[in-house]
Formats: C-alpha cells, sequence, structure tokens
C-alpha cells in the first residue's frame, strides 16, 4: 500500500510538482485585434477565438477538473484521471483540448462562454479566473442623406447591427473630424452637420472600436448649392426692386407733371 502511494506520488500524478494557485489565459493567434498577452486575472477576448488556460504545477492528484462557473451556474467541463480518457461535457465537446502534460485547457470561444474558470485537483484549487467574451464588431452602417441642400442641416447615424461599440469616432476624406460649431457629435454614434456649405462635401467615415475589434464604413455626401431656392430669391428681389423703381419714376415723372 505505501509503496503504490510512493509510486503515485513519483509518476503517477499528472501535472504533479511544486504548488501554485493561479490559472494564466491569453488568446491565441490569429485572432482579430485581441490582446495576444497572458494575463492572470481576467481576460477579455472575443467570440470564435481560441484562448489557452494554464496552470502553475500542482501537487498530486489522480483527478483533475476544470471547472466553470457563471451567476448560480456552475459545472465541470472536463475531468481527468491519470492514464484514462478525457471526460468532457457536452457543451464543450469538439471545441475544448485539454493537455495531459501540462494540465493546460484551449477552449474556442462561444457567446456563452462569460464567466469565471478554475482548475482543481483532490489536493488543490486554483483561484477564480474571470473570462470576458466579447463579439468582434461588424461593419457599421451609416444611416443618412446622400445629398443635401447648401444652407440645410443634415445629420449621419453611425448604426452597428451587433455588438457592444466602446468608442466612436468620425473621418472626413481620411481625417479626424473635430466637433465645432459647425460639426457637432450626439451620442458619439450620430454626426450633425449644421448650415451645410458646398465645402462639406465628401467622403466621411464611421469607425467603431471594441475591446477585440475595430471596424468602418464610409458613406459619400454631395452638398449642392440650391438655385431653385436661391435664384428665384434673387430674381424676386429684383423685380420687386425694379418695379419700385419704376413705381419712384413714375411718381417722379408725375410729380413734375404737377
Ligand atoms: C463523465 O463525467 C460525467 C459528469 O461530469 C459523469 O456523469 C460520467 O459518468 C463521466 N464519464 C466517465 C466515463 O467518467
Ligand atoms: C462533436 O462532433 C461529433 C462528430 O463530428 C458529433 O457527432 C457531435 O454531435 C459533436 N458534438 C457537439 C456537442 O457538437
Ligand atoms: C502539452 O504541454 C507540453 C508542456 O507544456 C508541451 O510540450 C506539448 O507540446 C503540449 N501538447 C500539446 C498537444 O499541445
Ligand atoms: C432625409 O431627408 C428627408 C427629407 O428631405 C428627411 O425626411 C429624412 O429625415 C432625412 N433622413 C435623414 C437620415 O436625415
Ligand atoms: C473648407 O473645408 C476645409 C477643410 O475641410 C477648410 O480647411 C476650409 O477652410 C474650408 N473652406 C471654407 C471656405 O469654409
Amino acid at each position: 500500500m505505501l509503496l503504490f502511494l510512493l509510486l503515485l506520488l513519483l509518476f503517477g500524478s499528472p501535472c504533479s510538482s511544486a504548488a501554485g494557485l493561479g490559472v494564466t489565459a491569453r488568446t491565441l493567434s490569429p485572432c482579430y485585434s485581441a490582446d495576444l498577452r497572458p494575463a492572470t486575472n481576467s481576460l477579455v477576448s472575443a467570440v470564435g477565438c481560441k484562448v489557452l488556460l494554464t496552470v502553475p504545477p500542482l501537487n498530486t492528484s489522480q483527478i483533475v477538473f476544470w471547472e466553470y462557473q457563471s451567476g448560480l451556474w456552475e459545472g465541470v467541463i472536463l475531468s481527468y484521471t491519470l492514464d484514462g480518457p478525457t471526460n468532457t461535457s457536452q457543451p464543450y465537446e469538439n471545441r475544448t483540448s485539454f493537455n495531459e502534460t501540462d494540465c493546460s485547457l484551449q477552449l474556442v470561444l462561444q457567446k456563452g462562454d462569460e464567466g469565471l474558470y478554475r482548475f482543481r485537483s483532490s489536493l488543490e484549487t486554483t483561484d477564480w479566473f474571470q473570462l470576458h467574451v466579447l463579439e468582434p464588431l461588424p461593419e457599421p452602417e451609416i444611416l443618412g442623406n446622400v445629398s443635401v441642400k447648401a444652407g440645410g442641416n443634415t445629420k449621419l447615424v453611425c448604426h452597428v447591427l451587433e455588438g457592444q461599440v466602446d468608442s466612436y469616432w468620425w473621418k472626413k476624406n481620411g481625417e479626424l473630424l473635430l466637433g465645432s460649431d459647425h460639426i457637432q457629435f450626439v451620442d458619439h454614434s450620430t454626426l450633425c452637420i449644421l448650415k451645410a456649405s458646398m465645402n462639406d462635401s465628401g467622403y466621411y467615415t464611421c469607425v467603431v472600436r471594441n475591446e477585440v475589434s475595430q471596424n468602418e464604413a464610409s458613406f459619400l455626401l454631395h452638398v449642392q448649392n440650391s438655385p431653385n431656392v436661391v435664384l428665384p430669391v434673387i430674381l424676386a428681389c429684383v423685380l420687386v426692386g425694379s418695379l419700385a423703381g419704376v413705381f419712384v419714376w413714375c411718381r417722379s415723372r408725375g410729380r413734375q407733371r404737377l
């Protein structure tokens, strides 16, 4: 019996060695612009990315587990018994791989994987590791009128169909747009141009970003000089002006006759 335990201590344990209690994780490349550096307490990664969770070498144990917790739900991702098969629970089938040498876990992320992860042996348990799972942002959609009349106000709305946007910014013909009396940003996602002039015509680009992705879309805005408003007004002024001139001329002629 003693000999068995001794043998177990020497050879018989998965991932055996000195103690340590933290999980380290990193996103494996290639994966959007997600941060690929290892993190020790929490990691932000994206749907579709592959994440590697590693543990320091643990003390001897015959059975080890990777566990998951989210809200009130807690469950076993997989268990591994020395020299036995890896027992992976159904939601993680086909998207996890367990390394029997160092006990690391690779996981291809899905939307619902946000939560806490830990590794447990029969003797030791690591702290919970927080994994945040974001969706990479799709190309935004810009809503607005392609053509506006000079002097009018117009707005361009940058709309992202899904995913959480951390920041928006706008560019005009490739250059960063800053707010002014003339250019205003409402809720970051909406660009308002007040009293548009011909000079406001051009390519407007909305750039959206979150911790794991960046995307953008462009919109060609055309500001038209509006002769159909200006010209009649000018004509009307000229007409009124000349009629007034004729009237004054007639009156002075009339006075002269008197
Ligand atoms: C695998 O684990 C589940 C629970 O996590 C258990 O019900 C099942 O018996 C295990 N299968 C084997 C072969 O160990
Ligand atoms: C995993 O893959 C196998 C074979 O491709 C398939 O039969 C099984 O349904 C898959 N499991 C899950 C949970 O997708
Ligand atoms: C398992 O881990 C060991 C030690 O870190 C490493 O040498 C080996 O390549 C890994 N195996 C796989 C399949 O990743
Ligand atoms: C586009 O112009 C029409 C009328 O000219 C207006 O009703 C509509 O609200 C405008 N759309 C946007 C997004 O500004
Ligand atoms: C037209 O716009 C450019 C930048 O977009 C600016 O430098 C220039 O001063 C503007 N001209 C007028 C007449 O507003």
